[in-house]
């Protein structure tokens, strides 16, 4: 898989010409967007990690293959955030969202360590409310032992059940130990097949 950094942007106006499927990967801060990036494209600086929240600030565009757009984007949620500027995020964010004609799929990205949170279940609710597509993936599975991933994820699917008819599809992904490459990378090659620009 061929992989390279495009240019990061302020604003949707600013992307790139909206000429190729693009695939959105969004979730809390630190949750792992960009470790997953570099995971499935096989390139470890490619997307900037950190462990402070907020590294990635703007929205970033990768090319794969010459043929599709992954996009890094900054996480919500960080404590420390100000005000303005989480409103600064939301518009921003929320405009690519809605206004991106190429966008062909969003990965919301939630750590499984933790119990359902407001601010990602809000999140994927206000998706489903303005139909932006999108499927949900649980990171840093090796984080948590075997025994406890089911009982998550039966917790998790129990509280979307209360808003949602059904459990959106969901994958399961280590960025440490590679795992749900391909499930992902499947699942997009098939989104790919049936984009109509
Ligand atoms: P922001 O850009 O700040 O919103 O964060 P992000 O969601 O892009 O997270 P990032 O990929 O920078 O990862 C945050 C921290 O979590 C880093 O220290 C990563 O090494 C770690 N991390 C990410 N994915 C995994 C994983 O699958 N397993 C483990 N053990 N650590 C991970
Ligand atoms: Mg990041």
């Amino acid at each position: 898989m061929k992989a390279s950094f495009v240019k990061s942007s302020k604003q949707t106006q600013d992307c790139p010409k909206p000429t190729l499927p693009e695939y959105a990967f969004i979730g809390r801060s630190n949750v792992g967007k960009s470790s997953l990036i570099n995971m499935l494209v096989a390139q470890k600086g490619l997307a900037k990690t950190s462990q402070t929240p907020g590294k990635t600030q703007l929205i970033n565009h990768f090319l794969i293959d010459e043929t599709w757009y992954l996009v890094d984007l900054p996480g919500y949620g960080y404590a420390k955030v100000s005000k303005s500027a989480r409103a600064k995020w939301d518009k921003m964010i929320r405009a690519y969202l809605l206004d991106r004609a190429n966008l062909n799929g969003v990965f919301v990205l939630i750590d499984i360590r933790h119990k359902p949170q407001a601010i990602d279940l809000d999140f994927m609710y206000w998706l489903g409310i303005n139909q932006v597509p999108f499927v949900m993936v649980f990171t840093k599975l090796d984080k948590i032992s075997k025994s406890q991933i089911k009982p998550s994820l039966q917790h998790y699917e129990q509280t979307m059940l209360e808003k949602w008819e059904e459990m959106p599809k969901y994958f399961l992904t280590s960025a440490e130990k590679h795992t749900g490459k391909e499930a992902l990378i499947t699942f997009i090659d098939t989104l790919n097949k049936h984009y109509h620009a």
